[in-house]
């Protein structure tokens, strides 16, 4: 497709899509602050990809073509977080469209779809993100469908979705399929090459990976008028990411690999440890083989399974508190995807009807030394 040469993803991220500036021979890309570029004496531009800052910004291009690159797609294009990526998709549906949501999904973006979809006059079904064949149902319900959203694995609940299958099914009835891949990362999945059509990625997480950027990215694989319909309302509406974000986001990137690998490792034991370990109810993460997802996980991530788990203790949600209050290297707080190791109660923070379980707790694994985290966890759980 659009990977250049066919490189592998670990080069295109440290790379930075082959960055050179010819004039000065900078290997990194310079920060362009300017909102506005010089036409010359007969008033064309003097370069005719830059005009104005609410779309034409040269340094986030970088961060784009590097993205659209490791998901094997056409174009990308930056947002100022992960929910204004979600929100352009869903503005540039007209009233009347039907979508498909998974029944359990990021429940921030759940809220916001819901609401924004009933004061537009466009139709939600959902289905079972475990299931994929329950779209089918979901998109009998309508006559016709224009979207089916996927998140794979779910936050928090780690649910797994066959993309290939929602992708068949979806476009039987004509619908595209948008995956938030936030979990994922190019790095374990690539959804277009699964038949999705877009993908979407809150890239405050692993793909900048410090916790100190809010921004979000879309993907797609090829034109279509929905994109075009994104693109513009990015543009007109003005959704645009600061120069400064997309650099940093860029410099996170070019360690991506070697961060999300050794925090899928890391994940990897703490599952392991946690699976066997007496104050534990039970662990969700992909890559043990009693997740209900894990052939399905091994079919469509490669190399590895990410670094988000959920468990539950034994107990209610004062004992998972417990264990969340007696970490000293984990620290309690929400978001993920960060290099170090973040652990939150999402029963606190959601209402009863999304039914978290109050004794769960999400942990995001970060790239300390796997020994430190489970010995951290070990003293928690002790208590
Ligand atoms: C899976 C998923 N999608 C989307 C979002 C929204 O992204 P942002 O916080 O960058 O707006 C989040 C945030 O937690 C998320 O976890």
């Amino acid at each position: 497709m659009n990977n250049p040469n066919d490189r592998h993803g670990e080069t295109i991220a440290a790379k930075a899509s082959h960055y050179l500036d010819v004039h000065s021979g900078a290997i990194v890309p310079e920060i362009q602050l300017s909102t506005t570029f010089a036409r010359d004496d007969r008033y064309a531009p003097i370069n005719p990809a830059n005009l104005y800052a609410r779309d034409d910004c040269p340094t986030y291009v970088h961060a784009e073509r590097t993205l659209a690159d490791l998901e094997n797609g056409e174009e990308c294009r930056l947002f100022p977080s992960g929910m204004a990526a979600i929100a352009s998709v869903f503005y540039s549906l007209s009233p009347g469209s039907h979508v498909v949501l998974p029944d359990a999904m990021y429940w921030g973006a759940r809220l916001w779809i819901n609401d924004h979809c009933k004061r537009q006059d466009i139709f939600v079904s959902e289905y079972d993100p475990a299931d994929a064949a329950t779209i089918q149902a979901a998109v009998e319900d309508k006559n016709k469908t224009d979207l089916v959203w996927v998140e794979t694995p779910s936050n928090p609940m780690m649910h797994v979705t066959d993309i290939a299958l929602a992708a068949e099914i979806a476009h039987e009835y004509g619908a595209l399929v948008c995956v938030d891949s936030t979990a994922a990362t190019p790095v374990f999945t690539t959804p277009l090459d699964h038949g999705a059509d877009l993908v979407m990625h809150s890239a405050t997480k692993y793909l900048n990976g410090h916790s100190d950027v809010l921004a979000g990215a879309l993907v797609t694989r090829d034109e279509h008028p929905l994109w075009e319909a994104i693109c513009s309302e990015r543009k007109m509406a003005g959704s645009v990411i600061g120069a400064f974000e997309s650099w940093l986001l860029l410099r996170g990137m070019r360690t991506l690999y070697v961060r999300v690998q050794r925090a899928a490792d890391n994940a990897m034991q703490i599952a392991q440890f946690l699976e066997q370990h007496p104050a534990i109810e039970s662990v969700s993460y992909p890559g043990l083989k009693n997740h209900p997802g894990h052939a399905i996980a091994c079919r469509q991530m490669q190399g590895g399974f990410g670094g988000l788990l959920s468990f539950t203790v034994h107990g209610d949600a004062s004992a998972a508190l417990k264990v969340a209050g007696g970490l000293q290297i984990i620290t309690s707080a929400t978001s993920l995807g960060g290099v170090e190791s973040l652990i939150e109660h999402r029963y606190t923070l959601e209402p009863a009807e999304n039914q978290i379980p109050e004794n769960q707790l999400r942990l995001s694994v970060g790239i300390e030394s796997a020994e430190d985290l489970i010995s951290d966890l070990s003293e928690a759980l002790k208590a």
